[in-house]
């Protein structure tokens, strides 16, 4: 336990943006609040050596000691996402440098390149001053290092890393001409001082070169934290380290990868939607973050210690916004009561709290207006108070963290599918692995099911149903991995554009998908892309938007048909029996509808069923279940009350449930279930 039996509550607190006298008046604030956690340090470089050498760690000792003595526990953080003026003006070096070769300059936060040698050696002795001075700190709960590793370089000592990764990788220069296929515009290398970064260049890159580099610079992003984890484990064996996870598209990590590494899986999350997408954003972005922890942990160097938190597919909610939520053009308010309900949604699929930030507003620097429990307005404020009752609800939530999320589905999740299909030249640009997953994810939400992300080769023991959407590289474990599952019994669903690739993004030859074949008992010709806005009918009644195929059966039976166009009376959702299980092949984006339809009778089919049956549309179940006891989050994201038939212990409010909870709008129960329930 991180914090011996409590949620952990509270964020990002940043005493160095304010005078000493608010220091206590914050930790006041915080046991008003029932803060349990609170992250210190993580940009506080300048203040800890403003100058070479030169260190100032006594506010900090004072501020541990503050909150220790308000019973307040900290993530205590490394400061390396920002370095301090001096250090930039001392190796210029150590600066960014973009793919169009500008090097950036400070002004900003994360001015560094995570491969200079001046940077990594800079941010060894910090941290190791840290662990040194607070290793028998009694605040210290959490070591936080770093802060959302995601910065990118193309500078001199990246391209030389990128060259010890690719020799590591592929031993030699013809296996690397071979994996990127140089033999394609005369881009044979004869020389490994040839081989570069992916820097901007004329026409369409190398989808070699670039897919590998994605995957060099997360292993870089994460040597430069394990330096820093190894650091702080050897100071102190028994605390967990962690890093905070940023998520989206653009970032160049392997968050499934990293968390064999941490000891807990954290992530930040914004979701980019004030209403009810954000819903869904928090349902998925929660449910990778417990993916990547029940991974991690299986790999992870602890593993047999024993039972790891991320065995049981804990992990934590290090960030997100009280109030308004940054989006395109303007802020978006979080409505009044979204707070709790959305901070909930994160603990029922698996948090072991919520975590803001930040906890005081900043009176100026470059995120001025970002929302805070303590607000410009101060405590005498909506939020403040909507923060002192959701402390109330985590700390009556204290059992739930026993309680792993049940999920009859697993849906598969890949950061190198992702990566390869953010590569120019495809056939389309609208189709991407993690939105194919989101789309799949909210079909599956809103059919009741909970999933669990897992990665190719994952056990799938326990699982009814596979998903694959647009799992775009195979190599041949991933091509057997689905084979030996279903072949044993297991059912898939696999979408299009799934194993069409090898792990070097090259086709996989002899028709679509590849990998996949054999198992779908399919053939697929060709690829018709839809416009925007266009739709092509399924003879099922439902219709297929943005991509379409010419799918031939060899051995798998028809269950859905283009109903016109050019693909009229051809299969366009096919079932085959493959060993003792069965397989799906989707090969069109179905209106939600119908996607969730037939994913529905997939699930039913392997014997799955939603988590509540009975819960109205728009009422959000999720259960956690301990050998002892099960909880069930019912989460009300409708304007009118909902009865949902339970029976058990609503541990908000303390009423036993008899036969059936009535949820005010808007509002949340967790039901400890009777036994038997
Ligand atoms: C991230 C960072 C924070 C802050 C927030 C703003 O999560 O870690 O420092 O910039 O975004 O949303």
């Amino acid at each position: 336990m991180v914090l011996d039996g409590r949620l952990c509550y509270g964020g990002d607190y940043n005493p160095e943006q304010w005078p000493a006298e608010v220091w206590k008046q914050d930790v006041e604030l915080m046991r008003q609040a029932r803060v349990t956690l609170v992250t210190v340090g993580v940009f506080a470089w300048s203040r800890l050596e403003p100058a070479p050498g030169r260190y100032t760690f006594d506010w900090l000792d004072q501020v541990l000691d503050l909150l220790h003595a308000g019973g307040i526990r900290v993530a205590l953080a490394t400061p390396t996402a920002s370095p301090p003026p001096w250090f930039s003006l001392a190796h210029p070096d150590a600066l960014p440098v973009t793919a169009d070769g500008v090097r950036l300059h400070h002004g900003s936060r994360d001015t560094y390149c995570a491969a200079a040698p001046a940077y990594r050696a800079a941010a060894r002795r910090i941290t190791g001053l840290l662990a040194e001075r607070y290793a028998d700190h009694p605040a210290l709960a959490l070591w936080h290092v770093h802060n959302e590793y995601g910065t990118t370089c193309h500078c001199h000592h990246a391209e030389a890393g990128f060259r010890r990764w690719l020799r590591d990788r592929y031993r030699d220069l013809d296996a690397l001409n071979d994996a990127w296929t140089t033999s394609f515009w005369s881009q044979h290398h004869s020389d490994w001082a040839q081989v570069s970064t992916p820097r901007a260049t004329q026409y369409l890159p190398n989808p070699g070169q670039v897919l590998d580099f994605r995957r060099y610079w997360s292993d870089e992003l994460l040597a430069a934290y394990v330096e820093q984890r190894n650091l702080l484990r050897a100071a102190t064996p028994g605390v967990p380290v962690t890093t905070n996870y940023v998520l989206g598209d653009w970032v160049p990590v392997d968050h499934a990868r990293w968390a064999a590494e941490v000891d807990l899986v954290a992530i930040d999350h914004y979701p980019s939607d004030a209403g009810p997408a954000a819903e869904e954003q928090i349902a998925l972005a929660a449910d990778l973050a417990r993916g990547w922890a029940r991974h991690g942990a299986r790999h992870h160097a602890r593993a047999t210690d024993g039972d790891l938190p991320g065995a049981r597919g804990s992990w934590l909610l290090m960030e997100s916004a009280p109030n308004l939520i940054y989006t395109p053009g303007r802020m978006h308010t979080r409505e009044p009561g979204r707070m709790a309900r959305h901070s909930l949604a994160y603990v029922a699929r698996g948090s072991r709290g919520a975590m803001f930030f930040q906890w005081r507003a900043p009176r100026g620097g470059a995120e001025l207006f970002h929302s805070a429990l303590v607000p410009h307005a101060g405590p005498d404020s909506r939020i403040f108070r909507e923060a002192v009752e959701l402390g109330g609800m985590l700390d009556r939530l204290a059992e739930v963290d026993a309680g792993v999320v049940e999920a009859p589905v697993a849906i598969a999740w890949d950061a190198a599918s992702g990566w390869a299909l953010q590569q120019r030249a495809l056939p389309s640009d609208r189709i991407h692995h993690h939105t194919e997953v989101a789309v799949a994810h909210r079909a599956l939400r809103r059919a009741g099911y909970a999933c669990d992300p897992v990665l190719p080769g994952d056990p799938l023991t326990g699982y009814a149903l596979l998903v694959l959407p647009a799992l775009y590289l195979a190599d041949d474990d991933t091509a057997a991995w689905v084979r030996d599952h279903v072949h044993g019994g297991g059912h898939v669903v696999i979408g299009y554009l799934s194993g069409v690739a090898d792990e070097h993004a090259r086709i996989r030859l002899g028709g679509y998908p590849g990998a996949y074949r054999d198992v779908l008992g399919v053939r697929v010709e060709e690829f018709h892309l839809l416009a925007d806005g266009e739709e092509v009918p399924l003879t099922g009644g439902g219709t297929g938007r943005f991509w379409a195929e010419t799918v031939r059966v060899a051995g798998a039976e028809p269950v859905d048909a283009y109903a016109a166009g050019v693909l009229a009376g051809q299969p366009a959702v096919t079932r085959h029996r493959y060993g003792d299980g069965v397989a799906w092949y989707v090969s069109t984006r179905p209106d939600e509808g119908t996607y969730q339809r037939l994913l529905d009778e997939a699930a039913r089919a392997a014997g799955a069923s939603p988590t509540c049956p009975d819960a109205p549309p728009g009422v959000e179940a999720v259960r956690r279940r301990s050998p002892e006891a099960s909880w069930l989050f019912l989460l009300n994201h409708t304007a009118s009350a909902q009865r949902v038939p339970t029976a058990g212990i609503d541990l908000l409010t303390g009423a036993v449930v008899e036969d059936a909870v009535t949820l005010p709008a808007g509002g949340v129960a967790v039901v400890r279930e009777r036994a038997g329930a």
